[in-house]
């Protein structure tokens, strides 16, 4: 699969950490929107770019990372077709696809180290939608 990942200054160095590890050791492919270095730089415009790649199916699955990963899900979530999960843990991360059939995962940067948040990736991307009464659910949300 090609994974479209994002991040502000704040997630920058978990971006590039997941980078690594989706290419070499899930074997993925990565396109990369920014940001590209530490200078602060606004989140907004990032989670618009990943958020408008999802919502038209250009990827399957995206990935945005800010500081707490709070502001990248509110702004994704602002997309048609679009369910940015806000996840911490392997739990959220499985459940997030099982019942919500998330395509966007985000997480923070300066809350989820390198370890967890790999664990969180591998979870997120190999866990199929569980469909049934959650299909029927997630028809409400648009
Ligand atoms: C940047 O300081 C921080 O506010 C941002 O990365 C993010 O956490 C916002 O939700």
């Amino acid at each position: 699969m090609k994974i479209i990942i994002g991040s502000d200054h704040a997630g920058f160095d978990l971006k590039e950490d997941l980078k690594i590890f989706l290419t070499r050791e899930l074997g993925h492919g990565v396109e990369d929107v920014g940001v590209y270095g530490r200078e602060s730089a606004d989140y907004p415009p990032v989670a618009h770019r990943v958020a408008d790649e999802i919502g038209a199916q250009r990827y399957p699955f995206g990935i945005l990372i800010c500081g707490t990963g709070i502001g990248m899900s509110i702004v994704a979530n602002r997309h048609k077709s679009v369910r940015a999960a806000l996840c911490h843990n392997i739990l959220t991360a499985r459940l997030s696809r099982q019942h919500n059939n998330a395509n966007i995962l985000a997480m923070g940067g300066r809350i989820i180290g390198i370890s967890l948040a790999q664990e969180m990736v591998r979870e997120f991307l190999s866990t199929p939608f569980e469909g049934g009464r959650h299909e029927r659910r997630i028809k409400q949300i648009d």
